[in-house]
């Protein structure tokens, strides 16, 4: 007979798929976006619909100490002229950034610059931005989707680095562009030993896309030990990587691995999501370690608000805890 745990291991297996499928429905996300009962729960993960929202929150994380990478919430997008609408938001982004003294970082998603209708207006979209970046002395993140977009993200990437600059005083600065890698991913550790030896810059992360089983780890627990296999190769040989994760048992690892071989805390830093363990972020601030807050703005958050409910089942019973509340009142 299957044990408690396992029946439970397999229903949050089940919810976690149900999820991610779920969050590929357009007409779904359409509907969730002008249904204002969920909005308390949306605004756990997302600052602000506006750049006028999200700059204070900006601020507020940067008096608690922490750094900060904006994302502009959008993807999958499918027509040109939204594509291009996109990137000009982000320099919109960039330029207020710069203007009001923030962290001039940012973080992009490959699919909402167009890679989906041609890897060219892609590439024009995001080196739109890294020449801002270049101006305003900004980094920008290109975040990984799901394992059909690696290799053109890859490439990607490989074509918007600026090339010729000197290297800023503080390896956390910009201008520069960086990849994510997701430990989830089979091919990852050789993706790791091609960025480290292109002097890449790379965010690790778990991975938040639903793939199969050919390309990723079904198990929680090698998806686990990926990431701590990378991690530590990155922390040893990499130019300042991004240990983006919430998992503590990791973080701790990265902390002992860090303190017993020397590795600087100015050398590497930790990254988390906007609204997740705030516990944890806080903790490492005041022990020194510096730490990345990834702040999404926007309209569109239906896609990235269902990847955070799918990493956390307890996440969705809240939501519908709140939604039954609000359902009451109305
Ligand atoms: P894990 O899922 O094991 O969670 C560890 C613990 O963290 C949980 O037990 C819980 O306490 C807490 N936690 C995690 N997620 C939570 C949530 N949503 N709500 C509440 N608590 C939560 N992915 C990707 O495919 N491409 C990308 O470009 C990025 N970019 C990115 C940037 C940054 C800064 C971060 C932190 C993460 C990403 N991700 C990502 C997402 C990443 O792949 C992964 O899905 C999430 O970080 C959750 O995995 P953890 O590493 O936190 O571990």
């Amino acid at each position: 007979m299957a044990t408690k745990s396992a029946v439970s291991d397999a229903a949050e297996r089940a919810m976690r798929s149900t999820l991610l499928t779920l969050s590929h429905r357009h007409a779904l996300g359409t509907l969730a976006t002008r249904v204002p009962i969920t909005r308390p729960m949306v605004r756990r993960f997302v600052a602000g619909e506006t750049l006028d929202e999200v700059l204070p929150a900006i601020g507020r994380l940067g008096e608690q100490g922490m750094h900060t990478t904006v994302d502009v919430l959008g993807e999958s997008v499918t027509h040109e002229t939204d594509a291009r609408a996109a990137s000009a938001r982000y320099l919109a982004v960039l330029d207020a950034l710069a203007a009001g003294g923030h962290d001039r970082n940012v973080s992009c998603k490959p699919s909402q610059m167009g890679l989906a209708i041609s890897p060219a207006l892609a590439r024009e979209n995001i080196g739109a931005i890294v020449a801002r970046a270049v101006e305003t002395g900004a980094f920008v993140r290109i975040d990984m989707e799901a394992h059909a977009t690696t290799d053109a993200t890859l490439a990607l990437w490989q074509d918007v680095r600026p090339t010729g600059l000197e290297p800023p005083v503080d390896p956390a600065d910009g201008p520069d562009v960086g990849i994510v890698i997701q430990a989830a991913l089979r091919r990852s550790d050789r993706d790791v030993d091609a960025i480290i030896e292109a002097g890449g810059r790379v965010r690790l992360c778990k991975g938040a896309y639903k793939e199969p089983s050919e390309v990723a780890y079904p198990e929680k627990a090698e998806v686990d030990e990926a990431y701590g296999r990378l991690m530590i190769r990155l922390l040893r040989n990499s130019r300042y990587p991004a240990i983006a994760t919430h998992d503590v048992r990791l973080i701790k690892r990265a902390v002992q691995v860090a303190k017993a071989e020397g590795i600087s805390r100015s050398s590497f830093e930790f990254q988390m999501l906007y609204g997740v363990r705030r516990d944890i972020q806080e903790q490492l601030v005041g022990a020194g370690w510096r730490v990345r807050v990834y702040v999404p703005f926007g309209g569109q958050w239906y896609p990235y608000f269902m990847r955070r409910l799918a990493e956390r089942p307890a996440n969705v019973s809240f939501l519908l805890r709140n939604m039954w509340r609000e359902r009451g009142r109305g």
